[in-house]
């Protein structure tokens, strides 16, 4: 179910939006009106993510671009803006990742993770800042729980979306006096995406029963992420500026589960 905030004719650009949970928030704003532009690599993913958001009948365009390559973001933005005017709504969400320990990572592949991750998050914010409206722009990164709770297996992705979220608090500072709002979505485990099925299907998270690890006991979908996206771009979050929201059913307040056998020892000893 995804909630009803207009956003008719406000230029909403997501880079890489052309899959998972960040199609599912180009696809929210493309249900509410907006003229969307989605960057990604792959022209095939490009192109599929352009005809299934033309089917609501608003404005498309695609753009292929790395976000590790600062000129080609660049480029895109560029092209995004010469189609469809100033940027009201950015979201940086290209990511990548996949598990291997640390001591087995080699520099490259610790370097694919940060470039893609956080150095393109730079890249993106970077090259969108003078052509983001002002007053009013809003900024939405896509970071992950990673970036505050230690993950065995990505000692690149947790040190890289820990980055995200320290230049999200530092952009709302530098940026806000420009009128424009940044903020992070951390979305916790979302059924049907490539994360999840590289990373917490297999037992990568703390442990390894992602519904389990979540208050709420289910996963969360990608209408539950693309909806916070509508709502912190909306002037309902007029106020919010600087934060990193976890959506994710309450499943980062739990990383550490004691056992009750455990509880049981410690009262033991307590009351020795
Ligand atoms: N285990 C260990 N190392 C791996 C790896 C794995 N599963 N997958 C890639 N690497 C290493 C490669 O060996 C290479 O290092 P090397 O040159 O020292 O051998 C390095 O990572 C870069 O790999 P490459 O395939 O050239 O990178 P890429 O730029 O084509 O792709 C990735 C980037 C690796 C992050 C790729 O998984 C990707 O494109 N992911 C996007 C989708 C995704 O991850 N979605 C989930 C988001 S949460
Ligand atoms: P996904 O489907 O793999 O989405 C990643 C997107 O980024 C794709 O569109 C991909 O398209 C693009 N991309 C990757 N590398 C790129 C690059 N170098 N330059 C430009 N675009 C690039 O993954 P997802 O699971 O939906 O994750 C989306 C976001 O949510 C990520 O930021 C992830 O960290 C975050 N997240 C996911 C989960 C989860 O449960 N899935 C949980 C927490 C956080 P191309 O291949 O065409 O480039």
């Amino acid at each position: 179910m995804q909630i009803d905030l207009d956003f008719a004719d406000r230029h909403v650009v997501v880079f890489g939006g052309t899959t998972g949970i960040n199609f599912g928030i180009a696809q929210a704003f493309a249900r509410q009106g907006a003229r969307v532009t989605v960057v990604s690599r792959k022209r095939e993913n490009v192109e599929e993510a352009c005809a299934a958001l033309g089917q609501f009948g608003g404005q498309v365009n695609g753009v292929c671009a790395d976000v590790r390559d600062f000129d080609a973001v660049g480029r895109a933005m560029a092209a995004s803006v010469a189609a469809f005017g100033d940027i009201d709504v950015l979201v940086s969400g290209a990511a990548g990742n996949f598990l291997c320990e640390a001591k087995d990572m080699s520099s490259n592949g610790f370097r694919a993770v940060v470039d893609i991750d956080l150095v393109g998050t730079f890249h993106v914010l970077r090259q969108a800042f003078a052509h983001m409206s002002k007053p009013g722009g809003v900024v939405l990164n896509i970071t992950a729980p990673q970036s505050s709770i230690p993950m065995r297996f990505q000692a690149h992705a947790c040190a890289a979306k820990a980055g995200v979220d320290q230049l999200t608090r530092v952009l709302a500072l530098e940026w806000g006096p420009a009128g424009l709002r940044v903020n992070a979505i951390s979305p916790g485990p979302i059924a049907q995406t490539e994360g999840f099925k590289r990373l917490i299907a297999n037992g990568a998270g703390n442990s390894g029963d992602s519904n389990a690890n979540v208050p709420l006991g289910r996963l969360g979908s990608v209408d539950d992420i693309a909806n916070l996206a509508l709502f912190l771009a909306s002037p309902y979050a007029s106020y919010i500026s600087g934060a990193v929201v976890s959506c994710d059913g309450g499943g980062a307040l739990d990383s550490v589960k004691p056992t009750l056998e455990a509880a049981g020892a410690r009262a033991t000893q307590t009351n020795a």
